[in-house]
């Protein structure tokens, strides 16, 4: 693993803005894996702006997102599908028909989830995934416990999980119970990782998936057994390292 230790916020904005943008310069038609949370907020602000700017093309840019919540419309603006377009896909020259994310309003979800494993796979596979990561260590919605050997699925979500993102929600019992994640298979194949670890409250998981032991009780782990992995944290998160 690479282990890079931003000096501020910004400097963690632009170091992994640097590694995606990279990517797609030496392959424009990469496949990209993309997640979302509050972490990759300022790398996708930064990939917009050099868009903008025309220092990097996403015209044949693929793109598969991690996971998304069981139940949500498109149109909700708790869904992965709205804060993709809003804060990355709505602002980028990217083709339509080159996005995907998982249909969380599908009544058959192991028929959709099976769908997406097999388009990636059609893609090529994924060349570079960006990752944040769950207070419980989980990397998609990939909960303790989860078998590394997982592929795309429905899957439901841990209590902690459920509590960390009422916060988006007017109240808990709004937080869907369900989602459809990659699995952590599906992450491992991807050629090229990076995982992006920002905040005090994430020092503790960030020491346990970096340097702890390797185990399903912290799906994060896994990643050390992943031959291209950066890992960028900012100083508060790399605190205990
Ligand atoms: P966050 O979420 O970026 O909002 O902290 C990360 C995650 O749960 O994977």
């Amino acid at each position: 693993m690479e282990i890079i230790i931003a000096k501020n916020k910004e400097d963690f904005d632009r170091i992994a803005a640097d590694i995606v943008s990279q990517q797609i310069k030496d392959k424009p038609d990469s496949v990209l894996g993309l997640a979302t949370g509050s972490t990759p907020l300022g790398l996708y602000a930064q990939l917009v702006e050099r868009n903008k700017k025309g220092e990097i093309d996403f015209s044949k840019v693929k793109t598969f997102n991690l996971d998304e919540y069981k139940g949500l419309a498109k149109t909700h603006p708790q869904s992965y599908y709205y804060f993709m377009f809003k804060n990355l896909f709505g602002k980028v020259n990217i083709q339509p028909e080159n996005i995907n994310i998982p249909n969380g309003e599908v009544e058959d979800a192991e028929k959709e989830c099976e769908e997406y494993e097999k388009k990636i796979k059609e893609a090529g596979g994924i060349d570079l995934q960006v990752l944040g990561i769950g207070h419980n260590g989980h990397i998609g919605f990939n909960e303790p416990g989860t078998p590394f050997d997982s592929i795309t699925s429905l899957i439901d979500l841990d209590k902690r999980t459920i509590e960390a993102n009422s916060r988006f929600f007017d109240s808990i019992d709004q937080v869907p119970r369900q989602a459809l994640s990659m699995g952590i298979k599906t992450i491992m194949q991807a050629r090229k990782i990076i995982l992006m670890i920002s905040g005090k409250d994430k020092a503790e998981i960030a020491q346990k998936a970096i340097n702890g032991p390797i185990t399903t009780d912290v799906p994060a782990s896994v990643l050390q057994l992943h031959p291209f992995v950066t890992v960028v944290l900012d100083e508060e998160a790399a605190s205990l390292l």
